[in-house]
């Protein structure tokens, strides 16, 4: 499966920022074998997209509301993402399931508003420190995986992109331990399988995130079940973040 490598910006870039970065970057990325995935901020998703035009990079959201449209002052629709150039959106980052109080109930919703806008979500799933201390792994991975995906279409499945995101390594420089990433990858496409079945979970790409950098992104590569790497801290400076593109192309 060709790997993805996703940038996930957060609340960091200006469009200018974001304009000057895809500049840089398009040279960098142009004959390289990822999918190269961008999650910017909202306001800059109109201009990136438009930059990104014909490049081999892909624009895509961090976040949205499962409602159609209404009265949710300050929220923004999966069409309106779509709308502004958006062909991916990050569902449920632990941030977003931490600060902002998502249960997987919602991710669910917002997963499906995507699908129903022609959005791909990637969805995002992983333990925390106290979780993986209780052994808990599996069980946290399958409740959220099910929860976040019930009732998505067979049909739909093909548009769904997971990452698996330790909530513990995350911006903290920690890395789970490659067996570790194996085998919570290889637990995940069991739970899609169970529900899917084994072809569309072997099509389903299962990324890694969590203190993902130039430094180790050749070993995270290497993991069999990891389709590529969801980036935080490492993708907003555009050398680090083309390095780990450029890794990826010495792969065997
Ligand atoms: P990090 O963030 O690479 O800074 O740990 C990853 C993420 O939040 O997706």
């Amino acid at each position: 499966m060709q790997k993805a490598i996703v940038a996930n910006w957060k609340m960091y870039k200006t469009i200018e920022e974001a304009v000057q970065f895809i500049v840089e970057l398009t040279p960098m990325v142009a004959s390289c074998k990822a999918k190269v995935m961008l999650a910017v901020p909202a306001t800059a998703l109109w201009k990136a997209a438009q930059e990104a035009f014909a490049t081999n990079i892909t624009i895509g959201a961090q976040n949205l509301d499962f409602h159609t449209e209404g009265a949710y002052t300050g929220e923004i629709s999966a069409a309106m993402v779509k709308d502004a150039g958006a062909c991916f959106t990050l569902v449920g980052h632990s941030e977003r399931r931490r600060l902002f109080h998502e249960s997987s109930e919602i991710v669910n919703l917002k997963a499906k508003a995507a699908l129903a806008a022609g959005v791909r979500p990637l969805i995002c799933v992983g333990e925390t420190f106290d979780e993986r201390k209780e052994a808990r792994v599996e069980a946290v991975l399958k409740e959220q995986l099910e929860k976040s995906l019930e009732g998505i279409s067979q049909e739909e499945s093909s548009a769904l992109m997971i990452a698996y995101e330790p909530v513990w390594a995350i911006g903290t420089g920690l890395t789970a331990t490659p067996d570790d990433v194996y085998h919570a990858h290889r637990f995940c496409r069991e739970v899609i399988a169970a529900q899917f079945g084994p072809l569309v979970a072997a099509d389903v790409p299962i990324l890694y995130g969590g203190s993902a950098h130039a430094e180790n992104a050749f070993e995270l590569l290497q993991i069999q079940g990891v389709d590529g790497l969801l980036v935080g801290r490492a993708s907003l400076d555009v050398s680090s973040f083309g390095k780990i593109v450029a890794l990826n192309d010495t792969l065997n």
